[in-house]
């Protein structure tokens, strides 16, 4: 049996002997002091501080000591703990500080690994002109509408009051789809996408429509069978051709620059009444003298031709369930390659339709 705890000699409790405790304590300092990287070092933090080190273990039994003896025990392990913990913090910052450098050392950049193996492709200048051209219309408060490209010869012509015998439907312009009966064509131009609008909404209607249009042309350097057009239409209360200058003027100067404006010349289109040729200063030598005597790009106008506008005619309105009365509108077409070759200076129409990666990436990845 043991004798009463008078006799307890906290000297002789092994785990808090002062030479058990200073051992502890230096076991712990040299495994702090070797480990080699920060995973050392947490396994050595939890060794010699967690809840089953020596050291945890030896706390524990202070509170089993006689009070006279406590103090002294707790002093004891209390420093030893101190040091440990000292020690971690030190060589945790070393550490740190060891592994920061080396990621530095090990991640640099050598610059002078090629970086252009896959070849990258590019978006082609005309859908970023596109783009940029819906993007005009947008900041506006317009919409971007979309129709086909296979067309109901109803809505291609008939809607926009195309007579039965206009020379437009024959052969020689249009690509008429199989069999005859279905009365499709592939769209000769994106004047029906305003049809299909007026067909679906209520006015007011503010819509751009750039898409691809196709025409039995031979590819040359000036026509291709497929080109792109964007179309504009506006209905609304009390419209006029003046609104309909106001915003081709504002479109003109978004695209080429503050000063570049239109001209009308009058013109015929079945759909719109009154109608007009837009005519736009030349963006190269604006039309002034002397450049322009000599003026490669407008031949020596002072003006480059640029599509057709009008007043939407009443008889379109009705045809597509508006109310001429109430309502009244403005149109405009135009071709968008021409407004590419212009602008970037490309001589041949047939750069922009074969689609080699050397003639788009010279222009970027503007988006
Ligand atoms: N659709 C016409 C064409 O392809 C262009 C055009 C002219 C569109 C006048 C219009 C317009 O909306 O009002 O040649």
């Amino acid at each position: 049996m043991s004798g009463p705890s008078s006799d307890y000699d906290p000297v002789e409790v092994t785990p808090l002997r002062a030479d058990e405790v200073e051992k502890m304590r230096d076991d712990a300092l040299a495994a702090v002091a070797t480990a080699g990287d920060l995973a050392a070092l947490k396994q050595a933090r939890q060794e010699h501080t967690g809840d089953r080190s020596p050291l945890a273990l030896a706390n524990r039994e202070i509170g089993a000591l006689p009070p006279q003896a406590r103090k002294e025990a707790g002093r004891r392990v209390g420093q030893a703990r101190g040091a440990v913990a000292k020690a971690l913090t030190e060589r945790e910052q070393v550490l740190e500080v060891e592994r920061e450098q080396r990621i530095l050392a090990e991640e640099s950049v050598d610059v002078t690994l090629p970086w252009d193996r896959e070849p990258r492709g590019a978006r082609h200048p005309l859908t970023t002109l596109q783009d940029r051209i819906e993007d005009v219309f947008i900041a506006m408060g317009w919409e971007v509408a979309e129709g086909p490209e296979v067309e109901a010869e109803w809505l291609n012509f008939d809607a926009l009051n195309f007579g039965p015998d206009h020379p437009a439907r024959t052969m020689q312009d249009t690509f008429w789809l199989e069999p005859a009966a279905a009365a499709l064509v592939l769209r000769t131009h994106t004047s029906p996408v305003q049809a299909r609008t007026m067909l679906t909404r209520e006015p007011p209607i503010y819509i751009v429509c750039p898409g691809r249009v196709f025409r039995t042309d031979t590819l040359d350097a000036t026509h291709a069978p497929a080109f792109t057009q964007v179309e504009g239409l506006a209905i609304d209360e009390g419209l006029s051709m003046a609104d309909l200058k106001g915003t081709l003027d504002h479109f003109w100067e978004s695209m080429f620059g503050a000063g570049i404006t239109t001209r009308f010349r009058p013109s015929f289109f079945p759909f719109t009444e009154p109608s007009a040729e837009v005519d736009l200063v030349c963006i190269a030598c604006r039309g002034e003298q002397p450049a322009v005597a000599t003026c490669r790009t407008c031949k020596g106008e002072g003006w480059m031709e640029w599509g057709g506008c009008g007043v939407v005619n009443p008889r379109v309105l009705v045809a597509c369930g508006v109310d001429p009365e109430r309502y009244s509108g403005y149109a405009f077409g135009m071709g968008i390659e021409r407004t590419l070759m212009v602008r970037h200076g490309i001589n041949d129409m047939r750069d922009i339709v074969e689609g080699d990666v050397r003639f788009t990436v010279p222009f970027g990845m503007e988006i």
